[in-house]
């Protein structure tokens, strides 16, 4: 079974970090049995899962629903819940709650977006035994301080703050960092500095692990495609031609046919 011990080992080993994001029971059967290390129930179920526009909306409630029916499928690998917009941002109390929620649904740690802001409620978690896994870079419950979803860490200064917040997240006790839409170099700037694993979406190659949006990669979501965004099959257009199949098959009255009835 994968801990998160062993995440934190496989930066030492050199060994590639393989994450996905799942919301539901049969997607996160699929990835546990593919042998994926981390099944992350993102906050992106709120764009890719019920088709909003940012990531604000999702709720706890919801969250904690999509963490439920993942974690029962699960027997491998690591479940990490996303902690949505306003669940930890208010208190450190408030974080601690829900975080805990989310440990006793099954998530075996949590995911907070942030770097500064967030540190005494990383610590805070860390030392309550709740691991934490930290997001640095485009961070999507920011968007609308940053405008829409742009590269992130492009000036000196950016750059300079994105290090330092990536260690202020590891001496806080966060046991992995996902580092979002950022340049490359960037990443392996911080991947050199942390001793703990990065897990790049956007980010280039030299990161530790990499992470993507399973929605995407199989072609099922298509209101918008990031550059970085490899599809690695086009599920979309196979389950469309197979409703359309049935379809035009339930009205020409060839299904069902005799070997789908019963006498
Ligand atoms: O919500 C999400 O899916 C994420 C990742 C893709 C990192 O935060």
């Amino acid at each position: 079974m994968v801990t998160v011990e062993s995440i934190i080992a496989m930066k030492r080993e050199k060994k590639k970090i393989v994450c996905l994001t799942a919301y539901d029971y049969t997607m996160a059967k699929i990835l546990d049995k593919a042998g994926i290390d981390i099944i992350l129930v993102g906050d992106s179920a709120a764009n890719v899962f019920a088709g909003e526009k940012t990531t604000l909306p999702i709720t706890m409630e919801e969250m904690l629903y999509h963490t439920k029916v993942v974690y029962r499928a699960v027997t491998n690998s690591l479940v990490i819940a996303d902690m949505p917009f306003l669940s930890f941002q208010t208190s450190v109390s408030d974080a601690v709650l829900n975080a805990g929620r989310f440990l006793k649904t099954g998530a075996c740690g949590v995911k907070l977006e942030g770097g500064t802001p967030i540190i005494d409620t990383v610590k805070r978690l860390v030392a309550l035994g709740i691991p934490v896994m930290g997001h640095l870079g485009l961070t999507p419950q920011s968007i609308h301080k940053f405008g829409g979803y742009t590269l992130q860490g492009k000036t000196r200064d950016a750059q300079q703050s994105m290090v330092k917040d990536a260690e202020l997240l590891e001496s806080a006790g966060c046991f992995s960092i996902v580092l979002e839409k950022i340049p490359a170099s960037l990443a392996k700037k911080i991947t050199d500095t942390v001793s703990i694993p990065t897990i790049g979406i956007g980010a280039g190659p030299h990161c530790d692990g990499q992470i993507l949006v399973l929605h995407d990669i199989l072609g099922l979501f298509d209101a918008f495609t990031p550059k970085y965004v490899k599809q690695y099959a086009a599920i979309g257009t196979q389950i469309r031609q197979a409703v359309e199949t049935y379809r035009d098959e339930v009205r020409k009255g060839q299904y069902p046919d005799k070997n789908h009835s019963f006498d």
